[in-house]
């Protein structure tokens, strides 16, 4: 019988898990056998006797949740302990930072059939699956929710018998899942909302949202986007005129919101030092970006500070600020993912090579690691 383990996460910040009872309940019903760490859900408010009523057995620590486990799931990957405790050819299912992971070849040198969930291809086929859009989705409310703690006005127009309050002005940066999604929750808190982005594919959808869409002028028609649907680094010209531009609308933002980046690669700067010193007094930087070297160079990940009058916020992993849903839609995509690999009638496991998705998003298995171009600079 399969055998899947749920261990709980040691990782600072980290509060979500990776399956919650709704999916534990899935996977026995196909067959499988699971089991979770004891505690493994409480920071999402998931307790193990939820866990437990879903058929789950429990386990009192790492070791003993995943001895003699199939496949592994997790939200963050396994750090340089958990790898020498993971059995030869278990398959490991988790987020890898995979551009930044020092760890990436150790998976493999130690015969683990490792799956990278950022790099499931971006396709209808795989939406049910799409991590990468689940938690920014979250990622992009909770921003806005964000923001609103540090800004001292309100975010709409209200008419009062002490006044008239101007409703607050948002600029977004990066229309991607989390932007369109800060838009909408800034557009529903009655805020008049701004937004950035160089795929051109990107202004219907701000625009649907009621949001205005700032194009930079271009001489020449470029392609902004890859062929996965990710932005390209922009041309040198094209960057000077998005930042006069962005200096202009940034000075008029009450809130500004970065989401920009570009998979592989450091953030791109967005918002310099200078555009900062033309900002409002009492204006908000949310840079989404952070983690990837931010958007805003004065933005530093996990600090939250004022200085010259505009708030830096800098949380890494804002995901795991929203523990409970973040996690039910991590869980359900993943197990959507699984169910690739999981026979219908057996819950035997079965990996499917040929697959797109189990191929774009397979990183090691027999020893073999199967990105080649994500080691080159690594360890
Ligand atoms: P992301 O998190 O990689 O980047 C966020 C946004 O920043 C993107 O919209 C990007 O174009 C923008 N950006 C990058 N550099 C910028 C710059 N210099 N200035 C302004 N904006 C900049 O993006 P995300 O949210 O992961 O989406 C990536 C693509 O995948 C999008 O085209 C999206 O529509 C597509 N997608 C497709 C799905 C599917 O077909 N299943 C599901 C989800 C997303």
């Amino acid at each position: 019988m399969t055998r899947i383990a749920i261990p709980a996460e040691t990782a600072a910040n980290e509060t979500r898990v990776a399956a919650t009872p709704e999916t534990v309940k899935k996977y026995i019903a196909l067959g499988c056998d699971v089991v979770v760490q004891k505690g493994a859900g409480e920071a999402a408010f998931i307790t193990d006797a939820s866990f437990e009523d879903a058929g789950a057995t429990l386990a009192d620590d790492f070791a003993s949740v995943v001895g003699g486990a199939n496949i592994v799931l997790k939200i963050q990957p396994l750090n340089k302990d958990e790898i020498k405790v993971v059995g030869k050819g278990t398959v490991v299912a988790s987020l890898h930072t995979p551009f930044t992971n020092p760890l990436l070849n150790d998976y493999a040198k130690h015969g683990l059939t490792s799956f990278c969930m950022e790099m499931i291809p971006r396709t209808s086929r795989a939406q049910s699956m799409d991590v990468l859009s689940s938690q920014a989705n979250i990622a992009g409310y909770k921003a806005v929710l964000l923001a609103l703690e540090h800004y001292q006005k309100f975010m709409p127009m209200l008419m009062t018998a002490a006044g008239t309050v101007q409703s607050a002005k948002v600029l977004i940066m990066g229309a991607g899942v989390a932007g369109l999604q800060a838009i909408a929750t800034a557009r529903r808190l009655g805020a008049m909302v701004e937004a950035f982005d160089v795929r051109a594919a990107a202004k219907e959808q701000v625009e649907s949202l009621g949001a205005k869409f700032v194009e930079v002028p271009q001489d020449e028609e470029t392609d902004a986007e890859d062929a996965g649907g990710y932005a390209k680094e922009m041309s040198d010209e094209y960057k000077q005129k998005q930042a006069e531009l962005i200096a202009e609308h940034a000075a008029k933002a009450d809130i500004v919101i970065t989401t920009a980046l570009i998979p592989g690669r450091p953030a791109p700067v967005l918002i310099t030092e200078e555009t900062v010193t033309k900002m409002k007094q009492g204006s908000v930087i949310v840079d989404m970006a952070v983690e990837a070297g931010g958007n805003c160079p004065l933005s530093e990940k996990d600090a939250i500070y004022t200085k010259d009058g505009v708030t830096f916020v800098g949380v890494s992993n804002i995901p795991a600020t929203l523990a409970t849903d973040a996690s039910a839609l991590y869980a359900k995509n993943m197990l959507n993912f699984m169910g690739l690999m999981l026979d219908k009638e057996t819950g035997d496991l079965n990996i499917d090579r040929e697959d797109d998705i189990i191929q774009g998003s397979l990183l090691c298995m027999d020893g073999e690691f199967l990105k080649p171009d994500l080691l080159k600079g690594s360890a």
